[in-house]
């Protein structure tokens, strides 16, 4: 029984697939402060331009260029691995196999959209990109980007996160990257929350606020900001991932899984996986396919659909998608990879066109499917991926309740080495259950009744 597929290096996809070309409705254009839709110059002192062309782009295929596939090459194409251990452990009739995407050098999927947007600023002129980061993850990813570049890097670190996770802090210093605290006293906006909010834990949507403040107020013009999830064009990049599971598949006599999961914050290694698998269901296959959350930031199951900022100051255009909306300040769980506000328009669109169906977890039922995984498999997952692993588990067992050899595939979507706090906190009986309550999100999608409606 085959537990790990490889593919050559030369079998690696040449083109990314953009689901935009074949959603049944189109994603709605995002908005600008005038109500109107964004042009693409509005945005040209945030991104560079042949990134915003991406972001508009409805062509079915996109050439990957061979300077991001140079970069890539030293783990890509990634394997793809079938959880024997777990199955046997379960006594599931289901096969379960899942894309492997803790073997990048920062351990997680983020680098498949990091590289390519580092390598088109780079194209484009840029020589410094800003960002923010949760966990740590993206942050790690995107400076492992620009040192592979030769560019500048600087990252707003979510405060309860950089508190929590050094180690992260530690990896993006050695590729060369700055790392502050968000808020922080260098920007406008950083300081105005941190004179309204002294304690606050920071969230991600403040963080991007302060990451786009330092990027447009670098007079030199030669700063760009990047962003780890939400948009179009990291959608596509990551769509690598199941572009290479399905050849993965077929080479092992698998025409189609059964099951899709991933798990979501802002939606891009869900997308990565699912997307070439959405365009399967469109053509007529039948697939489930399951985004999943934390129960504590149910952006996705529990979040309206509506027009929205990225981030807390408002200084992103209004993006169609779920969400809780953008001052929702979340619960301080494990998983800070899940903990944003909003889900990518794509992904959002794709839900509501019944392409896939989300579902929220508990933190208690992750943590509980991580040590199962990593005392079956031996792996340890991150946190994030625990909520995708949880929702396998609960598949493969109703798999056995069926007697139905069901064909699961999920996205591993990082490694759980530097969150060990998170699994210490969990062994030692610290962590709770948290569900939203409704007041509260009542109280923090208030806000969008002032909004345009998508
Ligand atoms: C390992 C891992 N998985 C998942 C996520 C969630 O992000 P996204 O929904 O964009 O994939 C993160 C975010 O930081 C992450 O680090």
């Amino acid at each position: 029984m085959e537990q790990k597929i490889y593919l050559n290096q030369s079998d690696i996809p040449r083109q990314w697939y953009n689901l935009a070309a074949d959603l049944p409705n189109p994603v709605p254009m995002p908005l600008g402060p005038d109500g109107k839709p964004v042009s693409p110059d509005a945005l040209a002192s945030v991104f560079p331009m042949n990134l915003i062309e991406q972001e508009m782009s409805t062509e079915r295929w996109i050439d990957i260029p061979e300077g991001i596939l140079d970069i890539l090459y030293r783990w890509r194409p990634a394997p793809l691995r079938r959880a024997v251990n777990l199955e046997k452990h379960l006594e599931t009739p289901a096969k379960i196999y899942y894309k492997d995407e803790s073997v990048s050098p920062p351990g997680s999927h983020k680098p498949n959209t990091s590289v390519a947007q580092a390598w088109y600023n780079k194209q484009f002129g840029i020589n410094k990109l800003t960002t923010e980061t949760g966990a740590g993850q993206w942050g790690c990813a995107l400076a492992f980007a620009c040192k592979m570049l030769d560019m500048e890097c600087k990252v707003y670190m979510v405060r309860i996160s950089f508190d929590q996770k050094p180690f992260r802090k530690i990896m993006m210093k050695v590729w060369g990257a700055d790392c502050f605290p968000s808020p922080s006293e260098n920007t406008t906006v950083g300081k105005k929350l941190l004179e309204e909010q002294p304690d606050t834990p920071g969230s991600l949507g403040m963080a991007i606020s302060e990451a786009i403040e330092t990027a447009v107020g670098d007079k030199t013009g030669k700063t760009r900001y990047s962003l780890g999830s939400v948009l179009n064009h990291v959608m596509l990049h990551q769509t690598i991932i199941g572009l290479e599971a399905k050849k993965q598949l077929a080479s092992v006599g698998i025409k189609k899984p059964d099951i899709v999961i991933g798990c979501a914050g802002g939606g891009s290694n869900f997308a990565g996986l699912a997307f070439p698998f959405m365009a399967d269901i469109i053509n007529g296959e039948q697939i489930e396919i399951y985004p999943t959350e934390p129960t504590a930031c149910p952006t996705l199951t529990r979040g309206p659909y509506a027009y929205d900022f990225g981030d807390v100051a408002g200084t992103t255009p209004l993006l169609a998608m779920h969400t809780l909306g953008h001052a929702f300040v979340p619960p301080p769980i494990h998983a800070g990879g899940l903990r944003y506000h909003g889900m990518a328009p794509m992904v959002s669109q794709a839900i509501k066109d019944g392409l896939a169906k989300p579902k929220s977890l508990h933190q208690l039922e992750c943590y509980r499917a991580a040590l199962t995984w990593a005392q079956t498999e031996g792996f340890i997952c991150a946190p994030e991926t625990s909520h995708a692993i949880a929702c396998a588990i609960n598949e493969a067992k109703k798999a056995k309740e069926e007697g139905k050899e069901k064909v699961i595939l999920f996205n591993y979507s990082g490694h759980g080495l530097m969150d060990l706090t998170g699994y210490d906190a969990y062994l030692s009986g610290k962590l709770t259950d948290y569900e939203l309550p409704q007041e509260d999100l009542d109280k923090f999608t208030s806000v969008l009744n002032d909004l345009p409606k998508p």
